[in-house]
């Protein structure tokens, strides 16, 4: 499977290159940086959405499926960019945002009109003002129903109230969603990702007396169904796909991603970013839990080969704070941490994702006021917290350390003005730090976190063990990620310090201290004991 040994990049257009000088990224200007793409030596691109749409939560809310937001460009840019890519052995994922509509979208304008099929479209229910269906909460804050009083109906979203869930009961739902993959099927791209796909599928409209109601509606009764009909459909099945999965299973995970089930070629799931959420809650504050993420990956990496699924490896998106900043370190230990937390997922097994700017060891955006935030949720949250009695001082900590923002800064290619991302006033602050973190200097740095991530990529081009491998989570203390792959008599041993204290290596792992194992990747020179700070030492045996 071609996607075991590529590995993907993601791209975030709004923040990623203008070319017009309107201070928002547009698809010319994905085009003109592809030949760093290709030195980077990805083999996707995942795009996030450029269709028509009012921008509510930035193109997640699609108003056209299938047009380009003319603030991106035009058709004929996405048909340049297309072929440009494939010219240099790049292809693209799109991304089908099925959960949920615009609201400015013509079904759902339709809908409002009294118009009875595209009602259908939609998951609307009778009902009296100040009485939702349930009580369900939006991800996004607040309940998740909206009261039409022209219709005297409740719609529900179990986003921002712009984003109105589609009703898959409707088989001419699946209908349109099918003809959307067709269309971009035909335009030559190469795969899709899928938005939230698991809470596709809505089981009982009930009260959650103990939750927030998304028992109700998460890897729901008829998903799988559902998924195996869209792919056979619509044609996709040859395609590479990946569905993001909120707070999911790992049995459900398998079913998505077994290649027996022919649904989908990989999944995303979230539970290991969750691990400095406390009591469970993005908007409270606390440490990482190193002993938590391990166990996730013990989990997730052993529990998925063992089930024949396939995982996306991650650290950042443009929904997650960037990662040297929350689990590594934005000040000594700068590159070493951020290139520590690159291996530790890269090496493992399934395809690696790379988010625009990680590979530069980008950093949180640290907006120091409400006015520099753009984010729905964060903006939402922001009114929640401070009606919750949190002071000024505390919400803006709380946001500086989750808000979704912090990964949607402009991508930093140079050390000069807005970073070499507009002749304009950028849609959101450049990070001041992008005269120290850019592109260019470290495209001249031959130590530089981005020629670590080329490596990374190359070697798992090179390297059947690390595309194919087994994997085993050894125990060690909670400090230290240890694994180890093998593949056909080959074995890699990972060793990754996730701290800044030096931690000497478990007596019980003497095997690798000597006998036949040679050094693979490292960031720091030669090989010591005990291990410095967020050290990664991979280390190879050929028997
Ligand atoms: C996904 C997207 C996120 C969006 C949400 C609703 O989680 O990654 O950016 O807000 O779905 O579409
Ligand atoms: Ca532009």
């Amino acid at each position: 499977m071609d996607f075991h040994a590529k590995t993907v990049y993601q791209i975030y257009p709004k923040s990623f290159q203008d070319t017009n000088g309107d201070g928002w990224g547009d698809l010319p200007g994905v085009t003109s940086r592809l030949d760093y793409l290709k030195n980077l030596g990805v083999g996707y691109l995942w795009l996030t959405p450029f269709y028509p749409s009012p921008q509510r939560d930035n193109g997640y809310d699609v108003a056209d499926y299938t047009a380009i937001d003319p603030r991106y460009g035009t058709m004929a840019d996405f048909d340049n960019l297309a072929r440009e890519a494939k010219a240099r052995g790049i292809g693209l994922m799109l991304d089908m945002v099925f959960n949920h509509s615009s609201t400015e979208h013509q079904w759902f304008q339709k809908a409002l009109a009294g118009d009875r099929k595209y009602q259908d479209y939609y998951i609307f229910r009778d009902g009296k003002p100040g009485e939702p269906p349930t009580n369900w909460v939006s991800k996004f804050g607040g309940n998740a129903w909206e009261y039409v009083p022209a219709l005297k109906k409740y719609y529900l979203h179990l986003f921002d109230v712009t984003q109105a869930d589609l009703n898959w009961e409707n088989p001419a739902v699946r209908e349109e969603l099918k003809n959307v993959l067709r269309f971009w099927k035909k335009k030559g791209v190469s795969g899709f990702r899928f938005d939230v796909v698991n809470l596709i599928s809505k089981g009982a409209f009930e009260n959650d007396n103990e939750g927030d109601g998304r028992r109700f509606y998460t890897d729901g009764p008829r998903v799988h169904e559902y998924l195996k009909e869209l792919v056979a459909d619509s044609g996709i099945g040859g395609m590479v796909t990946v569905g993001e999965m909120s707070s999911t299973s790992l049995d459900n995970c398998i079913r998505y991603s077994n290649p027996a089930e022919h649904e989908l070629s990989m999944i995303f799931s979230f539970h290991h970013l969750k691990v400095d959420y406390k009591d469970g809650q993005k908007w409270q504050l606390m440490p990482p839990d190193l002993r938590a993420l391990k166990k996730l990956f013990k989990d997730w990496q052993e529990g998925m080969t063992e089930g024949g699924g396939w995982n996306a490896l991650f650290w950042c998106n443009h929904d997650q704070p960037r990662i040297v900043s929350r689990l590594g370190d934005e000040g000594q230990y700068w590159k070493a941490s951020a290139k520590m937390l690159a291996a530790a997922i890269h090496l493992m097994r399934g395809t690696p994702y790379i988010y625009q700017g990680e590979e530069l060891g980008m950093t949180n955006a640290h907006f120091k006021s409400l006015e520099d935030y753009r984010d729905v949720e964060s903006i939402n949250y922001h009114h929640i917290l401070r009606g919750e009695g949190k002071s000024e001082e505390e919400t803006l900590e709380i946001l500086g350390a989750r808000s979704r923002d912090n990964s949607r800064t402009p991508m930093q290619w140079e050390a000069g003005k807005n970073a070499g991302f507009t002749t304009g006033t950028p849609w959101i602050a450049v990070n001041e730090n992008h005269t120290a973190i850019n592109a260019a200097a470290e495209e001249k740095d031959e130590d530089s976190i981005l020629a670590f991530y080329k490596k990374l990529v190359q070697l798992r081009k090179e390297n059947a063990v690390i595309a194919e491998g087994s994997i085993h989570i050894l125990s060690t203390p909670d400090s230290l990620l240890a694994y180890e792959r093998e593949y056909k008599g080959t074995r890699l041993l990972i060793l990754c310090n996730l701290t800044s204290e030096p931690i000497n290596l478990p007596e019980n792992h003497t095997d690798w201290q000597g006998q036949g194992w040679t050094k693979f990747l490292g960031n720091y020179e030669g090989i010591e004991a005990p291990l410095r700070p967020y050290e990664v030492l991979a280390l190879k045996k050929q028997s």
